[in-house]
């Protein structure tokens, strides 16, 4: 078989690296998709890949930087058969990115949604191909009438809980699109993984999320390992819109066409 491209999202540390390994280890052609230099190559020397690993840059916050990107993508690539949305932040205080988007549903959702718009057509003329959501099953609290959390109080907690219900629901607004397209897409929990999530919380917060880390935490490596599977396995060949952890399919509370049918129109509006 000829080589195979996949996409890999906030792969210079984390899980997103250790994803970027997996494919890289299963034979792809990997972009490491990173938005500072200095962390991205460091991760790219670490990766190791040869001429197999290519670090991209790009600030998933900003949406000209999406569209600046994945027009690099689609003059550079013929073909693209994996996409794996994986960056995210939990920021604990409110910051506005440069669309004027709060920066957690910027980062954690609005590019999920344009980056794969902008390259699903690429995916679908590469087919069979993938796309692989990093979610999470600490996930709830979507309130459509106001993500931005502009009349809630800004709870991080929350704030991330929201963003990763609504990466679920738009993986299965988009797996309801892609059938019979020869792509699939699916959503991924890594699992509670030792990784820079919890960069932004201090004191007691902090303290806490160490020691559950210590206590239970997954290696990113571990964590890493649906994600990779579901991106590369011929078990799951043909598998759409499902919810993952531990190569186990798992029940999502998230399921409701209208529901996800009214978030994608919010974020399509959102596009700027
Ligand atoms: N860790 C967990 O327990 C856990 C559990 C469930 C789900 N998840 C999900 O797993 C995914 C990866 O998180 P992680 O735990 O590996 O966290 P992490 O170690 O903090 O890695 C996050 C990655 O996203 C990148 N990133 C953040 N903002 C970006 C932006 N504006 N543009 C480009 N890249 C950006 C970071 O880049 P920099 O290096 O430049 O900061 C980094 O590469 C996230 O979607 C998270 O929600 C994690």
């Amino acid at each position: 078989m000829s080589q195979r491209t996949a996409l890999v999202t906030g792969a210079s540390t984390g899980i997103g690296k250790e994803i970027a390994r997996g494919l890289l280890a299963e034979g792809f052609h990997v972009v490491v998709a990173c938005r500072d230099e200095g962390r991205g190559r460091a991760a790219l020397a670490d990766l190791g890949g040869g001429d197999r690993a290519e670090l991209e840059l790009v600030d998933l916050a900003s949406q000209a930087a999406i569209r600046d990107f994945a027009r690099r993508i689609l003059d550079r690539h013929a073909a693209l058969h994996v996409l794996v949305n994986n960056a995210g932040i939990w920021p604990q205080t409110r910051e506005v990115g440069p669309d004027g988007i709060e920066l957690t549903w910027a980062t954690n959702v609005m590019a999920y949604h344009l980056l794969t718009a902008l390259l699903l057509d690429r995916l679908k003329a590469s087919a069979p191909a993938r796309v692989v959501n990093v979610a999470s099953t600490f996930a709830g609290k979507l309130d459509l009438d106001d993500v931005q959390f502009e009349r809630r109080k800004f709870r991080g907690a929350a704030v991330y809980a929201q963003s990763k219900q609504a990466d679920r629901m738009l993986t299965w607004e988009l797996a309801g699109r892609l059938a019979g397209t020869g792509v699939t897409a699916n959503a991924v929990h890594p699992g509670l993984v030792r990784s820079e999530l919890g960069r932004g919380l201090t004191g007691l917060k902090r303290s806490l999320l160490g020691a559950t880390y210590r206590v239970i935490g997954k290696t990113t490596k571990q964590g890493a390992d649906t994600a990779v599977w579901l991106a590369s396995s011929p078990e799951v060949e043909g598998v759409n819109g499902e919810f993952w952890t531990s190569r186990r399919k798992v029940r999502c509370r998230f399921r409701d066409e209208a529901h996800q049918r009214r978030l994608a129109e919010l974020c399509d509006a959102m596009v700027r």
